[in-house]
């Protein structure tokens, strides 16, 4: 049994090493070069010339490659097996780096072979490998805006989704990326903020945990309005005004104090920055209202807390001659409604 097998080692030792006539030093069944990457008769190179014959090399390195009549396992280095895709895939070039932590799948680039064997892969392909873009680099919100279909031309990808090249105005300085530039920053695929843009703090309008180049444009953190501001809107004394929750009067509409769009993209809105433009009658000076008569002569600050209390804006009574007499608040009701639903409406109720 034992003589058999080594019959059979030496006749395809013969074979091989009639194969390599140029082989200098004969001791080996391959040529010295066999483990050196730098030499033309590298293992690798070798087998790529042979269009990937596996096969003989399972003759005697046995058909799993653990060994077989050889002794010589592949897995002494190659721990997955020679023909598993980490072994030729390991080290990669260019930005193939940079993808893969971003987790960008090789399909999103390249017909994936599900098999080292699978035709169009090595096994009579010759080089380049062929860049197949997948669905994400033909996403296209607004149609208009693609100019063909994604390619890698030149060294570089062009009409790209990912790299904003099919994107409305983005705005960026590399949205053609050659394969082996620099890597990508914010500025790269669009501005930051891009120039359709007023404002630059992003998490204002976008939510911050929003899924990156899906081809979606997330704004705000839901539908509506209330993405953006909130729902009601909690800076300063917003929500007293909007909820009037001591009933010193009605809510106070949002129209009372600035204009309101009807959309988003209206004009006014977020085409310029902040601050926001405050109705002009209101005498906005960026921290309170000057000329409002709401507040009587009183002038609360747009930030200030604690709320307004009966004698903030108006004394109790106040100094006229007409409430000389009008000393305790019952007496109020004697000359204005007792029900105070008329109360700050801009007109001074007398019964
Ligand atoms: C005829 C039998 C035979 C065939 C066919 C054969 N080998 Fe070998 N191989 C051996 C033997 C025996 C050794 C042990 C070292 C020696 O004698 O050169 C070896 C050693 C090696 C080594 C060096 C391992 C080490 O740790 O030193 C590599 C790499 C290798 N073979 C790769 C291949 C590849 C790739 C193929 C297919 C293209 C192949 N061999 C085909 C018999 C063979
Ligand atoms: C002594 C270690 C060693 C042994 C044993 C070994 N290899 Fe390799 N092999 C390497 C090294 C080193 C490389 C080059 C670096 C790399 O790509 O990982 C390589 C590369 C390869 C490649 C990649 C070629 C490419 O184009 O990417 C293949 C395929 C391969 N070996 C097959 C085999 C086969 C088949 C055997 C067994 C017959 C074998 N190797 C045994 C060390 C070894
Ligand atoms: C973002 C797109 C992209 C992704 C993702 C990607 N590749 Fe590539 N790949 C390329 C481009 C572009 C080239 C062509 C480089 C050239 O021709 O200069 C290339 C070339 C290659 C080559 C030829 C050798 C080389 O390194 O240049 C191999 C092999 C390859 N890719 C395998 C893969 C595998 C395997 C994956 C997944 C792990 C993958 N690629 C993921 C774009 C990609
Ligand atoms: C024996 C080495 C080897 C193995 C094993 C291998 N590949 Fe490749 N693969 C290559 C080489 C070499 C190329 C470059 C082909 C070219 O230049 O045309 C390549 C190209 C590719 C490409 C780029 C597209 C193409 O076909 O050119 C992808 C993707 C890829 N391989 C994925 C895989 C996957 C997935 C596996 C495992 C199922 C795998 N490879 C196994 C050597 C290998
Ligand atoms: C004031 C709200 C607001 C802020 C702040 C904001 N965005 Fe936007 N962004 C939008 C709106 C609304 C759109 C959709 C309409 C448009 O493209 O102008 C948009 C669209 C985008 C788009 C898609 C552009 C296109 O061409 O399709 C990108 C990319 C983007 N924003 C990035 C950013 C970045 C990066 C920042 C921060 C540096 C930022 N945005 C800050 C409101 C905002
Ligand atoms: C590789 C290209 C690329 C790079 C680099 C990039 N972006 Fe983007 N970004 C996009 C694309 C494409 C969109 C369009 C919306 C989408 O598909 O998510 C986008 C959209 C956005 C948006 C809008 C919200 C959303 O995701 O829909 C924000 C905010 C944003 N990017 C911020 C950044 C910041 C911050 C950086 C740097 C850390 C950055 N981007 C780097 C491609 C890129
Ligand atoms: C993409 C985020 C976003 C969405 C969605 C959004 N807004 Fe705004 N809104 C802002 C920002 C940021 C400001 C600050 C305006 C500035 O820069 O002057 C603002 C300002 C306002 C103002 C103050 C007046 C002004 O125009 O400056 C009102 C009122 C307003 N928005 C109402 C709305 C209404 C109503 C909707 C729904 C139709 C809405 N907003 C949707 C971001 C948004
Ligand atoms: C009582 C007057 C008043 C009412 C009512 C009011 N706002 Fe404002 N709002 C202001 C003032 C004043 C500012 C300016 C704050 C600043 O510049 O710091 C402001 C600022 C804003 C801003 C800019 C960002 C911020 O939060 O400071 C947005 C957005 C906004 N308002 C939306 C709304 C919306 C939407 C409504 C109705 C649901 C509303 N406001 C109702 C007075 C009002
Ligand atoms: C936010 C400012 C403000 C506060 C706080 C306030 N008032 Fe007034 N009050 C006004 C204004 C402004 C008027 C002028 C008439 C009008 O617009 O209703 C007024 C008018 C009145 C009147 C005359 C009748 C009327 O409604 O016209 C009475 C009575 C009155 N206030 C009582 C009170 C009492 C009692 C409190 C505490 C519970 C109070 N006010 C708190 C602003 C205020
Ligand atoms: C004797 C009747 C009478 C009584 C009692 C009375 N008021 Fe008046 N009040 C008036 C009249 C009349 C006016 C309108 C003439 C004016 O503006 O002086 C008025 C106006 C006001 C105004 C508006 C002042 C302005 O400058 O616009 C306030 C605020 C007010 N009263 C609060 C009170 C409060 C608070 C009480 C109870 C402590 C009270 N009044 C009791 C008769 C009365």
């Amino acid at each position: 049994m034992i003589r058999a097998l080594v019959l059979v080692a030496v006749m395809s030792c013969s074979a091989e090493r009639d194969r390599d006539a140029a082989c200098a030093d004969c001791s080996g069944v391959h040529p010295e070069g066999i483990l050196d990457e730098t030499s033309p008769d590298f293992h690798g190179v070798e087998l790529a010339r042979r269009n990937w014959d596996f096969a003989t090399c399972a003759t005697c390195h046995g058909a799993d490659f653990r060994g077989g009549s050889s002794g010589v396992s592949c897995t002494n280095c190659h721990t997955d097996g020679p023909t598993a895709c980490v072994t030729c895939h390991e080290d990669q070039s260019g930005a193939h780096a940079a993808h893969r932590v971003a987790e960008v799948a090789c399909a999103e680039c390249h017909v994936t072979p599900d098999r080292w064997d699978a035709p169009g892969h090595i096994v009579d392909d010759v080089p380049p490998a062929e860049v197949v873009f997948g669905a994400r680099a033909a996403l296209t919100p607004v149609a208009a805006d693609r100019e063909g279909p994604p390619r890698f031309a030149d060294g570089t990808c062009q009409n790209v989704y990912c790299h904003g090249d099919a994107l409305h105005a983005p705005g960026g300085t590399a949205t053609e990326p050659g394969w082996t530039d620099a890597p990508a920053t914010c500025g790269s695929c669009h501005g930051a903020p891009p120039p359709s843009h007023a404002q630059a703090a992003c998490a204002t309008c976008h939510p911050q945990a929003a899924p990156h180049i899906d081809g979606v444009t997330q704004i705000g953190s839901m539908p509506g309005c209330g993405g953006c501001h909130g729902d009601p809107p909690t800076s300063g004394a917003h929500r007293a005004h909007l909820e009037a929750p001591w009933g010193f009067s009605e809510p106070v509409p949002c129209a009372t104090c600035h204009r309101v769009p009807s959309a988003i993209a209206d004009a006014g809105h977020i085409d310029s920055p902040l601050p926001v433009e405050v109705t002009p009658a209101l005498g906005w000076d960026g921290g309170t209202c000057t000329n409002a008569w709401c507040h009587g002569d009183a002038r609360p600050r747009w930030t200030e807390s604690g709320g307004a209390v009966c004698g903030t804006c108006h004394a109790i009574p106040p100094a006229t001659t007409v409430h000389a007499t009008a000393t305790t608040l019952a007496s109020c009701a004697t000359c204005h409604p007792a029900d105070f639903v008329d109360h700050v409406n801009g007109v001074v109720d007398v019964r």
